[in-house]
């Protein structure tokens, strides 16, 4: 075993322990090394793992093709196994502590043989960020260990940073796929059987075990593991809040910043608003983070926002020049590529990229592909895994350990019909429930079931990893922590409603800057605004559409309130209340009583 690069006992005995367990053939501790990284990448190539893209086209790239049954999160196989069941609450698969424990261990047990582990230090947010936070994950996966080069902050400064004694979360990974003695390896080894990959939180350790996949958020232990579903445990306790948010500074013509945060639920456009470019002459964008938002009080009352994560594991298709130029900028060069299509000359396609589909490619299973074949050449959740530092948008501050003040909490999701495309809630206890009550209606590709509405609690619902009624009950606390002026203001928008005959009513991308803009205008004192009964919705001629050619009755629709809508819709947010059970807090069947005593109200003014 090579002398190991740091003398903390406690993590020096767990490495030991999961030697003993797993079996491994060879240790490698990572330094988080340039060096480190493109050896690793040699020998992925080798392993065939990796293609290396056209040095001029792509340079610094590869591909990578994972297995069939290996290509998203698998939420029926991720568990919170807290020692109380109602601890982990209504959203959360659950069972107890130590059989769960004896289970993988069972599976652990000899799993890395024929393989090297990697140990691999990691800190998620600055390293001198007051609310950064330490893991090791150990994982038999080299392509684990350079996606959390990209994702994370890496290595031997880790070390560094945790001493002899300091705090670090442990994280145990396998694919799940030992060698035998003599055993050819294969591109990209995993468990084959969904039923035995496991993604476990033990919240009160905190450590997580992951077995089986190699792929996302299931094997980057770091991301939604770490930095949401431990970190929200952590963050109850200490008073802050781990978010599944995006981070934006927008900056008017007049030169005034405005930060905010945003959730919405996945394949809602979150990267693509992350770094929008806006269309409305003037207006500035700037990214900070895309995914990820660990949130705390400043010491002058306002929150403060901070990206925990230095890259972006974005899904390729539906990335294009249109939807989001930046992205594409990014991911030019330094990229990890998954799943998506190798082009003849050593480049890489997808589906909705904006340009045309090459004659012939190799797909994302490794087969000769044509566009007229009948399949898909990328895996719908193909990804691209690139450093957040080259985007050409990144803002000055993305690093700044004490994170940015923010101003406005945007949430939203993808509902055709119903739902404005703004509005301003009436105060704190009003915003939460809001965000309490987003969600989306589901596509066909995701679940098979078109058209279905999925409640997604401030699109935490695969990721908040205690009680959601807790969570609430979490961020309402917040008003009572500081002066309520200090809170951000809080927004509902949707991007996605559509006409009786199916058609958008709103173009999205660029355009929602016009969106934004009022909502900076609102943070400001300024932009006016008609209160409603579901909210404060833009002023007629408030929000700012010079140039963009809506039509007069797209706009009307967009800013009608629906009362019948909306009459089924608090229903279904009164069934979806019963659900969270007796500790969802009683501010939220307020907030409910208030809004349907506010549409009967209306109801009668108009009859
Ligand atoms: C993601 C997700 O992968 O939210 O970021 O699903
Ligand atoms: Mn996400």
């Amino acid at each position: 075993m090579p002398k190991a690069p740091t003398h903390h006992a406690k993590l020096l005995a767990w490495v030991e322990e999961a030697v003993q367990l797993c079996q491994p053939a060879a240790v490698h501790w990572c330094d988080g090394s340039e060096a480190e990284y493109q050896s690793l990448c040699e020998r992925m190539v080798a392993a065939g793992t990796f293609t290396r893209l056209d040095p001029v086209k792509r340079p610094g790239c590869y591909l990578a093709r994972s297995h069939p049954s290996d290509v998203a999160r698998v939420e029926d196989r991720t568990y919170i196994c807290s020692r109380r069941q109602e601890d982990a609450g209504p959203t959360n698969n659950w069972t107890e502590p130590e059989p769960m424990r004896a289970k993988l261990r069972g599976l652990f047990e000899g799993c890395m043989a024929g393989r090297t582990m990697y140990v691999i230090p990691f800190c998620m947010g600055p390293l001198d960020s007051p609310i950064a936070k330490i893991g090791v994950e150990i994982s038999d996966s080299p392509y684990v260990v350079v996606n959390m080069r990209i994702m994370t902050r890496m290595g031997q400064a880790v070390l560094d940073k945790l001493g002899a004694a300091g705090e670090f979360v442990p994280c145990l990974h396998s694919i799940g796929a030992p060698l035998k003695p003599g055993q050819a390896d294969v591109p990209w080894p995993c468990e084959p059987d969904p039923a035995r990959k496991y993604i476990v939180h033990f919240p009160e350790e905190p450590s997580i075990w992951s077995y089986g996949s190699g792929y996302g958020g299931n094997a980057l232990l770091g991301k939604k593991c770490l930095a949401l579903r431990i970190a929200s445990n952590i963050a109850r306790k200490e008073g802050w809040l781990a978010e599944h948010m995006l981070i934006l500074a927008l900056t008017s013509p007049e030169g005034k910043t405005t930060y905010l945060c945003a959730a919405f639920p996945s394949a809602c456009g979150k990267t693509n608003l992350a770094m929008m470019l806006p269309t409305l002459p003037g207006w500035k964008l700037r990214c900070l983070g895309d995914d990820i938002a660990w949130i705390r009080l400043g010491d002058d009352g306002r929150l403060y926002a901070m990206n925990p994560e230095t890259g972006f594991f974005g899904v390729a298709p539906g990335t294009s020049e249109q939807s989001n130029p930046n992205a594409m900028a990014t991911v030019s060069r330094n990229t990890v590529f998954t799943n998506v299509v190798l082009t003849p000359d050593g480049d890489v396609w997808w589906e909705d990229m904006g340009v045309p589909a090459p004659a012939r490619g190799t797909d994302w299973q490794g087969q000769e592909w044509t566009p007229g074949c009948g399949r898909k050449g990328a895996h719908p959740n193909a990804r691209f895994t690139a450093p957040a530092g080259q985007c050409p948008v990144i803002d000055p501050a993305w690093e700044n350990p004490a994170g940015v003040p923010i101003s406005a909490i945007l949430f939203g999701g993808r509902r055709p019909s119903t739902i404005p495309l703004v509005a301003e809630a009436f105060g704190w206890e009003h915003g939460v429930f809001m965000g309490a009550a987003a969600g989306s209606e589901t596509t066909a590709a995701a679940l098979h079931q078109a058209g279905v509405l999925r409640r997604d609690p401030f699109a935490m619902l695969p990721f908040c990893g205690y009680h959601i009624g807790d969570y609430l009950a979490h961020w309402l606390a917040l008003a009572g922590r500081t002066d309520r002026a200090k809170l951000p203001k809080v927004f509902f928008v949707n991007w996605f409603r559509k006409s009786a005959d199916g058609k958008w009513l709103w173009p999205g991308y660029g355009e929602n800057s016009r969106v934004l803009a009022w909502i900076c205008q609102r943070v400001e004192g300024a932009g006016a605004a008609v209160e409603t009964p579901i909210g404060r919705l833009p002023a007629p001629d408030a929000l700012p559409l010079e140039g963009l050619n809506l039509p007069a009755d797209n706009l009307r629709q967009l800013l009608a309130v629906d009362l019948a809508g909306w009459r089924s819709e608090a229903e279904d947010i009164a069934k979806y209340h019963a659900s969270i059970g007796a500790r969802l807090p009683e501010a939220m069947r307020q907030e409910l009583a208030a809004l349907e005593q506010r549409l009967r109200q209306a109801a009668e003014t108009v009859q």
